[in-house]
C-alpha cells in the first residue's frame, strides 16, 4: 500500500490533476481492498479443510515453533509431499518415524532428547557454555552418614572425569555438606533401602548413557591401593567389560576368583576347591565377579539393569547371572589385581540388609536367581 501510495502521489505532483489523481487513488484502493479481503478469507476459511488435513496445521504450528529443528522441518515437508496423493490424507500426514524410541514415534528425530546425565546446570547463561567438563565415568555409592569417613577416603581416589552420586538409606544428606566434592555430588535419599533398588530405580541405562564406565560400590571398601583412573585404564587395555578390583584376601570366606593377586595386571579364570567349577568358564572361576565392588562398561549396564528385578533386596545371585550380560563372558568378565582395594565388612545396611523378626536377610531372596544359574 505505501509504495502504491507514494507513487501515485508523484504521478499527481507531475500532471497537476489534483482531483483525478484523488479520485483515481480513490478507487483504486478501495478496489485492492475490495479484492484482498474476500481472497483473505478464501485462504482462512478453505484451506485447512480442502487443501491441508487439519494435522497438517498442527505441523504448521510445531514448524513455526522453538523446539522445532532443520530435521523436524524436514520430515514435516516429506510428509506434506505425499498428502495430495493419498486416500486417507490424515493418517499418511502424520509423523511416524519406528526408529525413535517407542512412544515417540510421531515426534520429528531432531525433537527426542531419548538420553540423559547427572550433569549439573547453572541457571543463567547461554546453555552451550553451560557444562564446563562432561565427566565420563560415574561412581555411586550407597552410605550412611556412619561411613562418612570412610566414603571420603573413597571419594578421594576418583578423579574430576567422575559424576559421584551417593544413595543415602538413612535420610542423612545436608551432614555430607562439610566436603567440598558433596556440593558438585547427586545425592538421592530414600531410607531403608539398597543398593540395587537405587541402581534400578534412579540408574536406568537412558539416564547414565553418557558414562563410559558405572562404578556401583558398597561404602565398606578400603581404597588405600585403589586409583580410580588406572583402574579406567586396565579396564580397557584388557576389555573387560564387567569387573571389580582385587580384593585383599580378609577374614572369613571369599571366592577364589575375586582375591587379588599380586603378580598380575588382571585375571580373568582362577580354579576353586574341588567340584565348584563344572566348567573352568563358568562362575565361579570364570565369568564372576562379585557385587559389592563392580564396575561395568555403558554396554554392559544396558544388559545388567534389565537383569536386576524390581524385588531384588540383597543382590545375591546376581553374580551369578552378570555373565549373560557378555559375550564370550570368560573374556570379558575379570578382576583388576594392580588396583586392589579391602573388604572392610561393616555391618551396613547398604551391602548386608537388616535382620528383621530374628529372619537372616537372605531369607526371603527370589528364587529367580537361582533358577537362572542351573
Ligand atoms: C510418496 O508417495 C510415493 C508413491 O505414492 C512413494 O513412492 C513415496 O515413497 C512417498 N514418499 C514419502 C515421503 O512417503
Ligand atoms: C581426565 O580425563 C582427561 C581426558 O581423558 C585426561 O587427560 C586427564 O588426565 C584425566 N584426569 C586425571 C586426573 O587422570
Amino acid at each position: 500500500m505505501g509504495i502504491f501510495s507514494r507513487s501515485s502521489i508523484s504521478r499527481k505532483s507531475k500532471d497537476g490533476m489534483k482531483i483525478i489523481a484523488t479520485a483515481f487513488f480513490g478507487v483504486t484502493f478501495g478496489f485492492l481492498i475490495g479484492i484482498s479481503f474476500p481472497s483473505l478469507s478464501i485462504t482462512k476459511v478453505s484451506l485447512p479443510t480442502n487443501f491441508l488435513p487439519s494435522n497438517d496445521l498442527s505441523s504448521i504450528e510445531e514448524k513455526g515453533s522453538k523446539i522445532a529443528t532443520p530435521e523436524s522441518h524436514k520430515a514435516w515437508s516429506s510428509s506434506k509431499g505425499n498428502d495430495s496423493s493419498s486416500s486417507v490424507p490424515i493418517d499418511k500426514s502424520k509423523i511416524w518415524v519406528p526408529s525413535n524410541p517407542r512412544g515417540a514415534e510421531m515426534l520429528p528425530p531432531g525433537m527426542v532428547a531419548a538420553e540423559s546425565d547427572f550433569y549439573l546446570r547453572r541457571l543463567w547463561g547461554l546453555p552451550q557454555e553451560d557444562l564446563t567438563s562432561e565427566p565420563k565415568y560415574l561412581a555411586t555409592f550407597t552410605v550412611g552418614i556412619n561411613q562418612k569417613a570412610n566414603i571420603d577416603a573413597c571419594v578421594k581416589k576418583f578423579s574430576e572425569n567422575f559424576t559421584i552420586v551417593l544413595f543415602h538409606y538413612d535420610g542423612q544428606v545436608t551432614e555430607w555438606d562439610e566436603f567440598e566434592w558433596s556440593k558438585t555430588a547427586i545425592h538421592i535419599s530414600v531410607r531403608k533401602q539398597t543398593k540395587w533398588w537405587y541402581a534400578k530405580r534412579f540408574l536406568h541405562p537412558h539416564i547414565v548413557a553418557r558414562y563410559d564406565y558405572i562404578f556401583i560400590w558398597d561404602e565398606d571398601l578400603g581404597v588405600e591401593h585403589f586409583n580410580a583412573e588406572e583402574y579406567i585404564k586396565m579396564v580397557k587395555k584388557h576389555g573387560l567389560e564387567i569387573s571389580q578390583p582385587g580384593l585383599e584376601p580378609n577374614q572369613g570366606l571369599t571366592w577364589q576368583m575375586t582375591k587379588r593377586r599380586g603378580d598380575m595386571e588382571v585375571h580373568k579364570i582362577t580354579e576353586e576347591r574341588p567340584g565348584w567349577c563344572s566348567d573352568p568358564h563358568l562362575p565361579p572361576c570364570a565369568a564372576f565377579v562379585e557385587i559389592m565392588a563392580p564396575v561395568f562398561s555403558r554396554n554392559a549396564w544396558r544388559c545388567v539393569w534389565h537383569v536386576i528385578q524390581n524385588d531384588l533386596v540383597h543382590g545375591w545371585g546376581l553374580d551369578f547371572a552378570l555373565r549373560r550380560c557378555v559375550e564370550p563372558a570368560h573374556e570379558k568378565i575379570g578382576v583388576v589385581d594392580s588396583q586392589w582395594v579391602v573388604h572392610q565388612s561393616f555391618p551396613s545396611l547398604g551391602n548386608q540388609g537388616e535382620a528383621t523378626d530374628g529372619k537372616a536377610p537372605w531369607q526371603g531372596v527370589t528364587k529367580f536367581f537361582i533358577s537362572l544359574s542351573c
